[in-house]
């Protein structure tokens, strides 16, 4: 979501004339885009406010800004950082272009969020048009662009703060979707990837994603096509996977946050089912689509979690043997009913403990489906340079690191010519490791 927010700031900006540069100490104007998720993520940008505050001391006319949703719950408490020029929550993200001109010009320094965020109007128009603004080539990757699909959640999982701070839950008309992943697909983008905090409720009239994803489908110039983030839930849930199995263009994986597999945990949680069930549902997955690859978010350390809670929780991951897993120590935010009502049970160094643990354990299995893949020819999608590809530019042929990703989200990494990037290839896989396939370009 906020890569995709970003993208659409820079897009607006640079429609309203603005530059876009890569050094803060030569900017007139630097925007923090933010998450609340955890405090980690908070507390990095106050520190990074901090070195700003630095560049300012020179340069006292550069405008600072914080977009998105630390900016939403903290409001006019972030204005008394006097580094801060702006403060715009995500639903004023449309004014962005506005805000910084009016700042440049004005020297005033401004704060727009919304008073009451779960009564942010479903068919607030402006957010609607702003999703318009980027015609694909700014996203970070050539050829692929993120498609927003819902707005918000309505879910109140007892932990997050996302409902109080991107309010609540809408679906996009399809209509605008479609046109807008033709447009996209015009300028070239092959993949995109629908968002929605919940995706697989996506609702609009009698459409639900299934219809979307066929949809999407028959756009030309697409060839494949993925949503996140799935909620463990019946509804809808066959005929996605139905549509997945179905349709050529929509890639085998799916992003199916767990987060706990101990019961009391996720009812204290609120999240509204049983580790059971959520068996019980990627077993199905699995049966509709032979070879899924499916990816998982888990919390270690939640309020009450016990030593016998997280060993359930490591037992799940064992048996749903998943790509690649995400895992998070329970960070309390404020205002969300775990952090008013349970208390922070479980200390720092056990969070710590069992992230490492239940890391360790993915890895393995990571290992172990990787070396599957050995040997075998996949395609990817050429995102661009490696990592390594600035130290070591040019591999054994002359040809510099490229890294891509396959259909299942599988990172590749092989040499090739940069001009692939945007590119699909075909590549060998040869070596492997836990969270990457190293591989040979073919013909
Ligand atoms: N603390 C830690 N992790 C969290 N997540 C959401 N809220 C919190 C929190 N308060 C994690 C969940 C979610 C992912 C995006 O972030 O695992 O799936
Ligand atoms: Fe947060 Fe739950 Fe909504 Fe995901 S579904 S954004 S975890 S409240």
């Amino acid at each position: 979501m906020n890569k995709l927010d970003s993208a659409l700031v820079t897009a607006a900006l640079k429609g309203g004339g603005f530059e876009i540069i890569n050094l803060e100490k030569d900017a007139d104007v630097v925007l923090i885009n933010t998450c609340s998720v955890r405090e980690h993520a908070e507390q990095r940008v106050l520190s990074h406010l901090g070195f700003l505050k630095h560049i300012k001391e020179s340069k006292p006319n550069m405008v600072v800004g914080v977009i998105g949703c630390m900016a939403q719950r903290l409001g006019a408490e972030l204005l008394k950082n006097k580094t801060v020029d702006i403060v715009c929550g995500p639903a004023q993200i449309p004014q962005i272009t506005e805000l910084v001109t009016k700042a440049l010009q004005e020297k005033k320094r401004t704060i727009s969020v919304t008073e009451k965020i779960r009564q942010l109007s479903p068919e607030d128009e402006t957010l609607e048009e702003f999703e318009m603004v980027s015609d694909g080539d700014d996203s970070q990757l050539p050829a692929q662009a993120y498609v927003r699909a819902m707005r918000g959640c309505n879910n109140f999982c007892s932990y997050c703060i996302v409902p109080y701070v991107r309010g609540p839950e809408v679906s996009r008309p399809p209509a605008a979707i479609i046109e807008q992943v033709k447009r996209l697909a015009g300028n070239g983008v092959k993949l995109v990837t629908l968002l929605g905090q919940m995706v697989n409720a996506y609702k609009y009239d009698t459409y639900c994603l299934a219809d979307l994803l066929r949809m999407v489908s028959e756009i030309d110039g697409i060839e494949w096509i993925r949503f996140v983030t799935s909620y463990p839930t019946e509804e809808y849930y066959e005929q996605i996977l139905k549509a997945m199995a179905d349709l050529p263009k929509v890639c085998h994986y799916l992003h199916m946050p767990a987060q706990s597999g101990s019961d009391k945990i996720l009812k204290a949680m609120n999240r509204n089912y049983t580790a059971g069930k959520y068996l019980e549902l990627i077993e199905k997955a699995r049966e509709i689509v032979p070879g899924l690859a499916i990816s998982g978010d888990f919390m270690v350390g939640f309020s009450g979690e016990t030593e016998e809670d997280f060993e359930k929780t490591v037992s799940l991951v064992e048996k749903m043997r998943y790509k690649n897993c995400f895992v998070f120590k329970y960070s309390p935010r404020p205002g969300t009913a775990a952090e008013k009502r349970l208390q922070d049970t479980v200390p720092e160094e056990v969070k710590r403990e069992r992230n490492i643990k239940l890391l360790a354990v993915q890895e393995k299995i990571s290992d172990e489906l990787a070396k599957e893949i050995l040997e075998t020819e996949v395609k990817v999608l050429v995102e661009g340079l490696s990592k390594k590809a600035g130290v070591n530019p040019c591999g054994e042929k002359g040809y510099p690191q490229l890294v891509g990703r396959t259909a299942e989200d599988w990172i590749v990494v092989f040499d090739g010519p940069i001009n692939l990037a945007g590119e699909f290839a075909k590549v060998k896989i040869t070596k492997t490791s836990p969270l990457t396939l190293f591989g040979e370009i073919q013909g």
